[in-house]
């Protein structure tokens, strides 16, 4: 058993005694071995007796020089983690040779090689800590430098050499080999350096920014997928044209390169000048991609994009900052995709995936606040609290300063930044001060973990016309605590739904926004409304992420359902209802009263022709099994699969006539456009299939003419799903059709997988074990892993709990055996059985086992071991 890293603590931050202020790095690339040569200028700028420390890991020291002279044995100290140099002068030059195995680095830390020995080209990942692999160097965000990078390879096998920065000399070696020079004039942390080498295909286009500078945008990929990235192309030039004209920010370089690779840990990597995708996230064409695969490359192509200003021309001081740069980029990302395609569907998805994901981290053992006070791997925590959360406190700060205002402040904090590295504190100084206002309290939104509670009573008083709103917080885990500002957007409606214009008094203004800010324990809001009660919407757009606690009348709830023109809220409203179904349905309950309400809100959506079909579709989309079982003490997975499968059969019987109407009605979409309209129909049109096939096996005739007839990708995996859900006879026949015709397209199979992996049979555990035995899965490609296993573990909650622990024994070997190859991949994984303490008893103690057992074993990754031992702590 490994011991754990001794954690590194924020109170212990002291600024770096030594500067970096130029880099130059010559690479002779070769995926066996290559040799990275390195000299850093460096100046004291601290403590005169302060040695000079160095990270380095997994390197192999060839030489090592002082301002050009080999270095005596007693001035300096190597070990397997570091390189420190004693008396140096205050200024000086440090020279090292390093030896590095690229091929042999199935980590994906550092510089590796993606697609295999063969055709494989060489690249690096170097957030957070990867930039020690290749060279020693302070590897901390704080220290910012000037590079010059040399690359050196064979030209018919590595032909396109890539690093940051302007490309500014290039030649001939001998032996076939080539070189090529770039120098990135911004200065960066390390953990943004790249370099890419291979051979690659490429497509561009030109782009003048707003300051007038020629751009070329370049995408980059492998033969067999460059025709896919043209979708990609077109979104980065809409990313930058959206963040001149929303934030006044324009790129900076000559050019912006964008290459994609299957072999990649997380989504993508900003990286300065050059991004690198995984491959699922950049490529995308009708035949190989869904809606939802378009939509998740515009958003993370933007999300990339932006971090070009929030994130590298401002960047972190330290990685406890890093939601200074991750919720502020995933903000940005939000507001993109809003304004160009839906912003109330990609509202949903945003606080679905808060639901699902966050409330969860933050409720079991591995909760922790946005900016952790500790850490032992930084690697475990790209978390959906430092990344969702993050975003969330950032969107709260701009519904509490207005759009004007917040803009004013974000302009306020990159000018005063530009080219350094910052805080969460410099942050909210930067917004307040453009505001005149003192935000410091927010930074308790940073400093708490949990997720607080929300409640509101409302009382109408018909005789003064008063409506008086009371709302209270509560923060139930982090005891006491600091209030937190909480922005509540509100309005109020008539019976009949009309809007109504109140005057309101309290403890803080309404703004024209129709936003109050409840900044203490408790307050009353008093409203102007006259003799009728009002209907009141709270929570507007879900200006907060905290945990409402829902006293609304179901009849309230049905008028906003109907009324409400904040789409988000109008959706909130029947989700709402959903929730207190299925917590009656959990007690036995299935005939509550609550029940006609929901199903004249769906039918009353599902006959409103105004109404946006995205908006349709997801009000007849249950919550998952997750967001349900969120809040619940002892979560019973068989039982909550069996409940929530009740109201939504509940669902198919009662509106089969519509859905089957809608369904017909929809049935000539342009099989290749991916506009919003388009796809907002074919969800409505795929959802309203999949509920009927629920409905009757009739119903299944729809589906099969839809599978023979698909066009894309959208259509054609929906209606091999229904056939697969409903174990139609023909389905492992159609299921070997696909993975045919789709048997060389890597990103087209993992969807394949992950489909057979979240079907809640009996007998999922043993498909999902036999699928990892399938030629086309590979232990070492972590798309792969996720799309089968991660999926299971964390999308069939049925499978994965079975309560012979059959699904937690299958995840803790796939651990075990990914651990030894990726560990941030095994970590991630791990993460599913976090919330052990949540379940009934017997599923308690065998997903304890299961962690405890892994935490035995003889070589436990540091990443792994972090969170074994956060789960049990
Ligand atoms: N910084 C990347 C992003 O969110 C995520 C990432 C982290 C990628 C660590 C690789 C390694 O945009
Ligand atoms: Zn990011």
């Amino acid at each position: 058993m490994s011991t754990a890293a001794t954690p590194v603590r924020l109170g212990d931050y002291r600024p770096p005694d030594w500067r970096v202020t130029d880099v130059e790095l010559i690479f002779d690339l070769d995926p066996a071995e290559t040799i990275v040569e390195a000299c850093l200028r460096v100046e004291r700028d601290g403590d005169a007796a302060a040695p000079l420390h160095l990270d380095g890991e997994q390197l192999e020291l060839l030489s090592l020089q002082v301002d050009d002279r080999p270095l005596e044995a007693d001035v300096y100290r190597l070990d397997a983690r570091s390189l420190t140099v004693f008396d140096l002068p205050p200024v000086a030059s440090i020279r090292t040779r390093a030896r590095i195995r690229p091929a042999a680095n199935t980590a994906l830390q550092g510089l590796y090689l993606s697609g295999g020995a063969a055709n494989g080209f060489l690249l690096t990942q170097c957030e957070a800590e990867g930039f020690r692999r290749i060279t020693w160097f302070p590897d901390r965000p704080d220290v910012l430098a000037r590079y010059t990078v040399t690359l050196r390879a064979d030209r018919a096998r590595y032909p396109v050499l890539l690093a940051n920065g302007n490309a500014v000399a290039a030649g001939e070696d001998d032996g076939g080999r080539h070189w090529a020079r770039f120098v990135d004039p911004h200065p960066k942390p390390c953990y943004l350096f790249a370099l890419v080498a291979g051979r690659l295909e490429r497509i561009e286009k030109p782009f003048v920014t707003a300051e007038g500078r020629q751009v070329r945008i370049v995408v980059h990929a492998q033969a067999d997928a460059i025709a896919q990235c043209r979708w990609a192309l077109d979104c980065i030039e809409t990313a930058m044209r959206w963040d001149e004209q929303r934030f006044g920010r324009c790129y900076d370089l000559d050019v912006f390169h964008v290459v994609a690779t299957h072999d990649f840990t997380m989504g993508a990597m900003e990286n300065k000048g050059l991004n690198i995708f995984n491959s699922k996230y950049l490529l995308a064409d009708v035949d190989e991609a869904t809606d939802e695969d378009f939509r998740h490359v515009l958003a993370v192509v933007g999300h990339e994009y932006f971090h070009n200003w929030s994130g590298n021309r401002v960047t972190c001081r330290d990685w406890f900052q890093l939601s200074l740069k991750e919720g502020l980029t995933v903000y940005r990302e939000q507001e993109f995709e809003s304004d160009v395609a839906s912003r109330t569907l990609r509202r949903i998805e945003d606080v679905r995936t808060l639901w699902r994901a966050q409330f969860p981290e933050d409720a079991g053992p591995l909760s922790h606040p946005v900016r952790p006070a500790q850490y032992s791997a930084i690697d475990n925590f790209y978390t959906a609290t430092v990344y969702e959360k993050g975003a969330e406190i950032v969107r709260m700060l701009a519904t509490a300063l207005g759009r004007d205002g917040f803009r004013r402040g974000l302009d306020r904090y990159f000018e005063r930044h530009d080219g350094r590295a910052a805080t969460i504190e410099d942050f909210l100084a930067a917004l307040g001060e453009a505001n005149g206002r003192d935000l410091s309290p927010w930074l308790a939104w940073y400093e708490q973990a949990g997720t607080p509670e929300l409640s509101a009573e409302g009382r109408h008083d018909a005789a003064s016309g008063r409506y008086a709103l009371t709302l209270r917080q509560h923060l139930p885990q982090a005891g006491p605590g600091r209030p937190l500002p909480i922005p509540v957007a509100l309005a109020l409606f008539d019976r009949g739904g009309r809007r109504l214009a109140a005057q309101a008094s309290g403890p803080s203004p309404l703004s024209g926004d129709g936003v109050i800010v409840l900044d203490r324990a408790e307050a009353t809001w008093t409203f102007e409304v006259g003799a009728a009660a009002p209907v009141v919407s709270l929570l507007r757009g879900y200006s907060a992420p905290v945990r409402l606690a829902q006293t609304a009348d179901p009849s309230d709830l049905a008028v906003l359902a109907r009324h409400e023109d904040d789409g988000f809220n109008r959706w909130l409203a029947v989700d709402t209802l959903v929730r207190r179904l299925f917590a009656d349905a959990l007690q036995g309950d299935t005939r509550s009263a609550v029940h006609d309400a929901w199903l004249d809100a769906l039918a009353g959506l599902l006959g409103d022709a105004s109404a946006d079909p995205a908006l349709i579709a997801e009000v007849l989309t249950l919550p998952d099994e997750t967001t349900l079982s969120e809040g619940l003490q002892r979560i019973d997975p068989e039982a909550v699969h069996a409940a929530r499968s009740q109201l939504e059969a509940r669902l198919a019987d009662a509106l089969e006539p519509q859905l089957a109407a809608r369904y017909a009605a929809l049935e000539t979409i342009a099989a290749a456009a991916v506009d919003p309209a388009s796809q907002a129909r074919r969800r409505l049109r795929n959802r309203c299939l999949t509920l009927l096939a629920r409905a009757a096996p009739r119903y299944l005739e729809l589906a099969r003419t839809q599978w023979r007839q698909a066009a894309n990708l959208t259509d054609r995996l929906a209606a091999l799903a229904c056939l697969l859900q409903a174990q139609a006879p023909d389905a492992p026949e159609a299921l070997d059709a696909f993975a045919q015709r789709h048997a060389d397209r890597p990103l087209v199979i993992d969807k394949w997988f992950s489909l057979q992996a979240t079907v809640a049979h009996d007998d999922a555990v043993e498909r999902v074990a036999a699928l990892t035995a399938h030629p086309a899965f590979r232990w070492e490609n972590p798309n792969k892993v996720y799309a089968l296993l991660l999926t299971f573990a964390l999308r069939n909650p049925r499978g994965f709990h079975r309560v012979d622990g059959a699904g937690y024994h299958l995840i803790a070997e796939s651990i075990a055996r990914v651990d030894a190859l990726t560990p941030q991949v095994a970590a991630r994984l791990a993460t599913s059985l976090g919330g052990w303490r949540r379940y009934e008893p017997v599923r308690r103690a065998q997903m304890r086992h299961a962690i405890e057992r892994l935490r035995a074993r003889p070589h436990v990754s540091a990443d792994l071991s972090d969170i074994l031992d956060r789960s049990l702590a």
